[in-house]
């Protein structure tokens, strides 16, 4: 199906305001953003405007029951100055999982996927290319009835924004497994990438910083032994030359940067086991000197190397950064796919292609 798209652009761009050179994650958002409103049971009124406030009404639906998804995605720009994109459609079939769970619309590939073609296509510039810089995309869906009660919603805005945006992680990652409150359970929403799972965890993660942590490491909730993610990515243990990670069980996300791991690290000949990760076993492989590395994966992550892992009261420090010839190589393969300096073997990367931002 085609749709038509609006475009007014932005008469004065802010990318002067913004330092290149000191990126940081989250901070400065590109000129334009992309609006589509769900009413009447179809997608209508999909416009590109400069980028700025939302006038909503503080009886919309999402503000109080919370009824929004999101999705997290990386443009990058070739030699050549193309612009690519990343697995577009494997982001596309987790936006559409979360949406089905939330009891949200789904967006038909061919709006999400114009959605981001154009908006990057028309702020292409905002594209940084420093090394582990990048343009990162957040396309997000909110529930919008004007209604105070529950029944299930028929209006819903979705947005595309972006940001040029430095590393999330400058440095090694501190994680405390989680031993009281839990992320997700069976028949949860720990698969969708549902706002509301990143807000119940901010207490948990307030607590972990107060004791010196980055981040939660999530445990499942019925012995607090088993690993499941870490707040902001997917995680990976190696131990004795074996790849370990949580499987895909409903309680965890199906990370785009997990799968197109998992890839890579087959592809070097390496066993990636998907299965229970059992804490007490990484204990024991951390007491033996056989933990060689633990790292998180995830689009705004990348490969983020942990450097201490606290569970149950022990603190298992990790090896040097430089000594995990695994994980170096894979952020390197897979930063370097994204970016056009890898060839990808994979059919990950589309060039972006506007087909209406040069006419206006
Ligand atoms: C991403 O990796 O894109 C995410 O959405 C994770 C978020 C915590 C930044």
């Amino acid at each position: 199906m085609e749709y038509t798209i609006e475009i007014t652009k932005s008469k004065n761009s802010r990318i002067g305001e913004v330092d290149f050179t000191n990126l940081q994650f989250g901070k400065n958002y590109s000129d334009h953003m992309f609006i589509a409103e769900y009413i009447d049971g179809k997608w209508q009124n999909c416009r590109i405007i400069p980028f700025g406030d939302l006038s909503l009404s503080p009886a919309s639906s999402f503000m109080h029951y919370g009824q929004a998804i999101f999705e997290g995605m990386k443009a990058y720009k070739d030699e050549d100055g193309n612009a690519l994109l990343f697995r577009t459609e494997q982001n596309h079939k987790r936006w559409n999982i979360s949406a089905v769970r939330m009891g949200m619309p789904e967006i038909p590939y061919d709006l999400f996927s114009a959605s981001l073609n154009e908006l990057v296509a028309i702020d292409k510039e905002w594209i940084p290319t420093q090394d582990g810089c990048s343009l990162y995309l957040r396309p997000f869906m909110f529930a919008a009835d004007e209604f105070v009660g529950i029944r299930p919603t028929e209006n819903f805005i979705y947005c595309v924004i972006t940001s040029p945006a430095g590393r999330y992680y400058s440095k090694p990652v501190k994680v405390l497994a989680a031993d009281k409150y839990v992320r997700a359970f069976p028949g949860g929403t720990g698969y969708a990438k549902a706002s509301g799972n990143y807000g119940a965890s901010m207490l948990p993660l307030k607590e972990a910083i107060s004791k010196g942590y980055d981040q939660v490491l999530w445990m499942d909730g019925f012995e607090f032994r088993y690993a499941e993610e870490i707040g902001s990515m997917n995680v990976f243990f190696i131990v004795d030359n074996v790849v370990l990670t949580p499987a895909l069980n409903g309680t965890i996300l199906d990370g785009v940067t997990r799968d197109s791991c998992i890839q890579l690290l087959r592809s070097y000949g390496l066993i990636v086991n998907e299965t229970k990760v059992d804490l007490e076993e990484i204990l024991k492989a951390s007491k033996a000197a056989k933990l060689q590395d633990a790292f998180g994966t995830g689009t705004a992550a990348s490969v983020a190397p942990i450097s201490h892992i606290e569970y149950k009261g022990t603190v298992m420090e990790l090896p040097a950064i430089e000594t995990r010839e695994i994980s170096n190589r894979l952020k390197k393969d897979l930063e370097g796919i994204k970016s056009g300096r890898v060839t990808d073997k994979y059919g990950w990367i589309s060039k972006v292609k506007s087909h209406i931002s040069a006419l206006v």
